[in-house]
């Protein structure tokens, strides 16, 4: 069973990265020919575009998936663009996708909902993902709610691949924890780097802790009972706390009589805690980026091994070879 999924450096990850796709990574690796995760610098090149932040950020990522617990010995880590296998395979699999199909997909509308010209990378980004997840024979993909139309396409686009080609691409499906797979922003929208409105796994935690006490909430009055599952503060809270942790809490929503900025002190002082340890084998990987570039390499040399054998397989299948 091959574990496989892909994070763009456009940022400092946030707690929905983290708590939607990042921490089943960690618990699902095990054995580093199963567990394939990377850095997407290729779909960051659709929304970023300067050369030093995009490597620097390409950087860091490697830094925070060592940080939170990805460790070299049980998961392959690398970076996208290391493997020119996975954008042969685009071109493949773009000559089977019908344009309907990427019209429908949520980041290329959004864009022309604004008003914003979309270029061709933006457009068929899906493909691109597609091929990184059927370039190493994937059958499961830890990921948020927001990617699971990608990962339809992707399936979409795998069986028109083997209808016509024959038994190629295995079909992956998508794995989304349920209570964390569209983690909240500080204004209640879905917690996204474009929304403006996220809380970092490496933040500073005095910084972070303003943040967390400018959260939206609503105006009832304090001894109003309230339905914690419909509280933006309370889903964050939860991501953290312990059954009985949470279990408290929701009793104390249920009964009412507290006062959100006793909720909010509590978050910011769960998630100080939480992140620490992370917060700390970050600076410590930072500060050695010569271990950080072997990981990188040796995780490339793995990845590539597996993608040539697929793209092969996928080319003579297709007929791009010359007769035996
Ligand atoms: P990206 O970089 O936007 O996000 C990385 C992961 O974080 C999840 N996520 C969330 N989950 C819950 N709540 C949120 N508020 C939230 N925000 C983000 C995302 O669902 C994602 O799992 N296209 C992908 C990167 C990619 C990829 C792949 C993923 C490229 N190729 C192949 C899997 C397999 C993306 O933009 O993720």
């Amino acid at each position: 069973m091959r574990i496989l999924s892909g994070i763009q450096p456009t940022g400092n990850p946030h707690w929905g990265n983290y708590f939607g796709a990042n921490r089943q990574y960690v618990t699902l690796q095990g054995n580093k020919d199963d567990a394939f995760y990377f850095i997407a610098n290729l779909h960051a090149l659709t929304t970023v575009r300067d050369k030093e932040r995009l490597s620097q950020q390409t950087f860091d990522m490697a830094v925070y998936f060592l940080a939170i617990g990805l460790d070299p010995e049980k998961s392959t880590l690398f970076v996208q663009s290391d493997v020119p296998e996975v954008t042969e395979l685009t071109w493949l699999l773009l000559t089977c996708c019908p344009m309907g199909l990427l019209e429908r997909c949520h980041a290329y509308k959004e864009k022309l909902a604004k008003g914003l010209t979309a270029d061709a990378g933006l457009f068929t980004y899906p493909v691109l993902m597609a091929a990184d997840i059927l370039a190493y024979d994937s059958d499961l993909v830890p990921v948020g709610e927001d990617q699971q139309q990608h990962l339809e396409v992707t399936r979409d686009l795998a069986q028109t691949f083997n209808y016509h080609f024959g038994e190629t691409f295995i079909l992956p499906k998508a794995y989304v924890v349920p209570a964390a797979g569209k983690v909240p922003g500080t204004d209640g929208e879905k917690m996204s780097k474009s929304y403006n409105n996220t809380l970092e796994v490496i933040e500073d935690v005095k910084a972070q802790k303003k943040k967390i006490m400018r959260i939206e909430t609503d105006c009832r009055p304090m001894e109003d009972p309230k339905d914690p599952e419909t509280d933006n503060l309370y889903l964050l809270y939860k991501l953290f706390a312990s059954d009985e942790q949470r279990q408290e809490m929701e009793e104390m929503y249920r009964r009412g009589g507290f006062g959100y900025g006793q909720v909010k002190k509590e978050l910011a002082r769960i998630a100080e805690e939480y992140f620490a340890p992370i917060r700390e084998r970050y600076a410590k990987f930072q500060a050695d980026p010569s271990f950080v570039r072997d990981v990188l390499a040796e995780g490339a040399r793995r990845a590539r091994a597996k993608a040539a054998e697929v793209l092969d397989r996928a080319q003579s299948n297709c007929g791009i070879c010359i007769p035996k």
